[in-house]
């Protein structure tokens, strides 16, 4: 039977969430929302600047001062934080706080050069757990759920906060952490958890094994999974969900605001995912321009904290593509859209632009195949070139096979508009993820 009627907390579908489980920011109007955020934002910048010599230095030269922001639109006058400005400063140069007030760090490991590093005070921890409690209760956990969190823990900003914030929410947390597949899927059938906060890549992973030590996955006890810190799709939801029946909800976050918990998606709608606009002001800018962007329109998304204490950020550009809209089970807070792709993942192939995320939708639609696959650039002919190699799945006879990797190959040249070469592989070939997955095999520097 699907579960498709009820969340985990036997709330009906489209169902708003009972009053005495929303905190008070949840409770705000729109107005009331915006007067906070013009308050908080005020007071934000004026920390940056008095702390803060990257950014005293960035406002001078855009002649700027915190007391020129009168209005939320005045944000816009002010200049952007990227994460080039934290490398230069590694390790705690963008710090605001004296070192004795920060309680933690965390890094992210950076695809090149020195990580990021972030710092938190007691206050940041704090509210950071409030939000990733609010996340969960917004995607049907409740106090008294066990969740299975299987974020990374280290330095990673995934595990712990997980950890924290479901402790926060009331539930009980079993700290798993990423890898020892075989164990996480015995622990899950002894400890029974109704929650399980992981990559979408890693619950393909952890769902294979499942199916390899013989246990239904569809049977389990989880009713919610929490997947983020990666792109995934609407043809990924709709594949964990039929396999694992459960709901698939979406959480997201970075490291240099606070880490998983800046926004969510309300399971009783799955529409995309509410900012938490009472610590994180959102924009959407052009990425070439850097002009603001009216909501609906799809740009990168920048954020300014609103509260935080160890690491304020001014308008820090994520590199994250998606767009503002109205809220919806959260009417104060807008929603992004669910984030298909970053301005890096974008792979311009002859031309043309493709993100691993479009090759993600064709190869989940297509019969026959699992949906593990992995995207190959080359060099031929000094022309750029793509291999998309997907797993077959168990037991499909030859013929499926050559069927699934032309309708890919047609897929993608209908829909995206490039000719890709597409191979079909073993069962159980293809790297498998452990945290965050590397979609993309960049050949095209080796000669
Ligand atoms: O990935 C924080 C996180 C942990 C979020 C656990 C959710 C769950 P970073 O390692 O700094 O932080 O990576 C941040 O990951 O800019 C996006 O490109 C990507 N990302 C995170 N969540 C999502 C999501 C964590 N739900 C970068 N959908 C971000 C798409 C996501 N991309």
């Amino acid at each position: 039977m699907r579960r498709t009627a009820d969340t985990a907390a036997g709330q009906r579908r489209g169902e708003p969430l009972p009053h005495d489980l929303l905190d008070d920011a949840e409770r705000l109007t729109r107005e009331g929302l915006r007067e906070l955020q013009l308050d908080r934002l005020r007071r934000s910048l004026r920390h940056a600047y008095d702390n803060v010599k990257t950014y005293r230095k960035k406002f001078d030269q855009a002649g700027v001062t915190p007391d020129d922001c009168r209005t939320l639109a005045d944000l816009s006058r002010f200049p952007f934080t990227t994460k080039a400005d934290l490398r230069d400063t590694y390790p705690f140069g963008m710090f605001a706080v004296p070192m004795d007030q920060v309680r933690r760090v965390h890094a992210s490991s950076g695809t090149t050069g020195r990580p990021t590093v972030v710092g938190y005070t007691e206050n940041d921890l704090s509210m950071w757990a409030d939000l990733v409690a609010r996340s969960i209760r917004a995607a049907g956990g409740r106090p008294g759920h066990k969740v299975h969190n299987s974020y990374g823990y280290g330095l990673f900003t995934g595990g712990l906060g997980a950890h924290y914030g479901a402790e926060r929410a009331g539930c009980t947390v079993i700290p798993a952490s990423g890898g020892m597949t075989a164990r996480q899927v015995q622990i899950m059938q002894d400890f029974q958890p109704e929650i399980i906060m992981v990559t979408p890549s890693y619950m393909l992973t952890l769902l294979d094994e499942f199916e390899r030590q013989g246990v239904e996955p569809r049977s389990t006890s989880l009713k919610v999974g929490i997947f983020g810190a990666e792109p995934w799709t609407e043809e990924m939801r709709r594949e964990i969900e039929e396999r694992m029946d459960l709901h698939a909800v979406d959480i997201y976050g970075l490291s240099e605001v606070i880490g998983p918990g800046v926004a969510q998606e309300c399971v009783e709608t799955k529409d995309g995912l509410h900012v938490w606009e009472d610590h994180f002001y959102p924009e959407v800018v052009d990425p070439l321009t850097g002009e603001v962007l009216p909501d609906g329109e799809e740009g990168e998304l920048v954020f300014t904290s609103l509260t935080k204490e160890a690491l304020p950020v001014v308008r820090y550009r994520t590199r994250d593509l998606t767009r503002l809209l109205p809220g919806t089970a959260r009417p104060a807070f807008r929603r992004i859209e669910k984030i298909t792709g970053r301005c890096d993942d974008m792979i311009i192939l002859r031309g043309v632009n493709v993100f691993p995320s479009q090759i993600e939708e064709i190869v989940l639609r297509t019969p026959g195949v699992a949906p593990h696959f992995q995207i190959e650039l080359s060099r031929r002919d000094r022309m750029d070139h793509m291999t998309v190699r997907v797993e077959t799945r168990p037991g499909t006879p030859a013929g499926l096979r050559d069927a699934a990797a032309r309708a890919i190959a047609k897929g993608v040249k209908d829909g995206v508009g490039v000719t890709v070469d597409v191979s079909i592989v073993e069962p159980e070939t293809l790297e498998r993820s452990l945290g965050k997955l590397r979609r993309v095999k960049d050949l095209r520097g080796e000669r």
